[in-house]
Order: C-alpha cells, then sequence, then structure tokens
C-alpha cells in the first residue's frame, strides 16, 4: 500500500512513523509512506496555504489551488471519477464518518493507494471535498487543532492490517474490535507481584479452558465500559 499524507506541517511526521510496527512494515516494503508539504505546492509568490473565510468568521481556510496541485500530482488527475482502481483520497475531519476497525480493514483488503489531507484551522475549502476527496474520515467525536494526529491514527490502524505487518498472522484477529468485543486483559511473569496473583485459569496450560475465560473476561469488559458494542442495529443485545 502507498500512503501520501498531504499537511501543513510535514516535521509533525518526522519520526512518528519510524517506531515497531509502522517501521517495519515500511522496511519490508509492506507500505510506503511518503509526507509532503503542502506550502510546496502554493502557486502564489508568498507561498499561502490559507485564507480568510468568505462570509468572515474566525480561522483560516486551507486554499483549493495548492490542495488541487497536490493532489493532481499524486493520482494523475482532478477529477474523482478517474482516479486509478483502489485509490482513496481522505480528507480528515471532526466533520467525517467516525473511524471504526471494520472501515479501516476494508481499506486494508481494498485500498492500494490512500492520499490523506491534513485539514488545519476552521477547514479546506469545500471545492476539494466536493471535486477530489473520497472519504471523510473522524477519529472520533471531539476537535483536533488539526488533522495531523487523526493521519497518524489512521495509518497507525491501517499498517498493523495489512497481511505481513504485525509478527504471527494471528494477532490482529484478537485485538479489540474485530469480533465485535473488547480485547480480555492479559499478564505476563512474574505468576504474583506484590500479592496479587495472575489468574490461575491462565497457568494450567488448558486452551479450551483460556479461551472460554478470555471470552468471558472480553464480554464482562465489553458490557462494562461499551455496551453499545453488544447492541445489534436493531437494539437487540
Ligand atoms: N481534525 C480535527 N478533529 C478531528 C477529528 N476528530 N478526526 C479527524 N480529523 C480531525
Amino acid at each position: 500500500m502507498k500512503i501520501d499524507v498531504l499537511t501543513i506541517f510535514p516535521e509533525y511526521f518526522d519520526s512518528i512513523f519510524e517506531f515497531g510496527i509502522i517501521r517495519r512494515a515500511k522496511l519490508a516494503e509492506i507500505v510506503e509512506i511518503n509526507v509532503h508539504d503542502i506550502r510546496e505546492y502554493a502557486t502564489d509568490k508568498h507561498k499561502m496555504v490559507d485564507d480568510r473565510p468568505f462570509g468572515g468568521g474566525d480561522g483560516m481556510v486551507l486554499k483549493v489551488e495548492p490542495l488541487f496541485a497536490a493532489i493532481e500530482n499524486l493520482t494523475g488527475t482532478s477529477d474523482r471519477d478517474a482516479y486509478p482502481a483502489g485509490t482513496r483520497v481522505v480528507l480528515l475531519t471532526p466533520q467525517g464518518k467516525p473511524l471504526k476497525q471494520a472501515d479501516a480493514q476494508n481499506y486494508a483488503d481494498d485500498a492500494k493507494h490512500i492520499v490523506m489531507i491534513c485539514g488545519r484551522y476552521e477547514g479546506v475549502d469545500e471545492r476539494v471535498t466536493e471535486a477530489l476527496v473520497t472519504d471523510e474520515i473522524s477519529i472520533g467525536d471531539y476537535v483536533l487543532s488539526g488533522g495531523e494526529p487523526a493521519a497518524a491514527v489512521f495509518v497507525d490502524t491501517l499498517v498493523r492490517l495489512l497481511p505481513g505487518a504485525l509478527g504471527s498472522d494471528t494477532s490482529a484477529e484478537n485485538d479489540s474490535f474485530s469480533d465485535g468485543l473488547l480485547d480480555c486483559p492479559h499478564y505476563t511473569r512474574p505468576a504474583e507481584f506484590r500479592g496479587m496473583k495472575v489468574p490461575e485459569v491462565l497457568l494450567n496450560g488448558n486452551h479450551a479452558e483460556i479461551e472460554k475465560w478470555r471470552h468471558e473476561k472480553a464480554l464482562e469488559k465489553t458490557r462494562s465500559v461499551r455496551k453499545d458494542l453488544l447492541i445489534g442495529e436493531n437494539g437487540d443485545m
């Protein structure tokens, strides 16, 4: 998969993709990640990337021309319907669709090239969204000062789902959310620390019992903090 991140703060990403699974996936050429400074695509002599909103109001809006030039350069076209197959242009914005694990899995399965636009200030000129953006994504119901942390979260979520990115092929299947539940608790050595003991069932090597315990604990946790995950589309538990 190829990921291009468009931002006015490229330095934000200087080290964020240089650790752990993402770094390994880059080295193994499972993913290629490029960060681009939107300013490099500014056309005027002051290299302006943002401007005051028409109609008045606070904040600044990311300008249309540099984003068109950047996306044209990265996708080969400024016609959303003419993007090569597997190309998605994603705007990170609190107005977007809340990102779910199942969505991330769909991108990991189907997308070959993802261009991420990190919104800033009051937002992005709507003509960019209308003409070029294929998906608007929010990482949660809160407002960040820009899309950069959201893009970092989205990249991380995606990359760990790419085939070969995790050490063991089954690790992602047991993650929170992949089976609709939060993850169960985990322990490692020592078996006892300051009088706190690891549950006996995990020490006895009975895999059927361990699986049963894990499922019960996952259900318990989900029921206690994320009841909404247990409610089906028709409101059933
Ligand atoms: N930009 C600002 N807030 C955001 C959010 N919650 N998700 C994605 N992008 C954002």
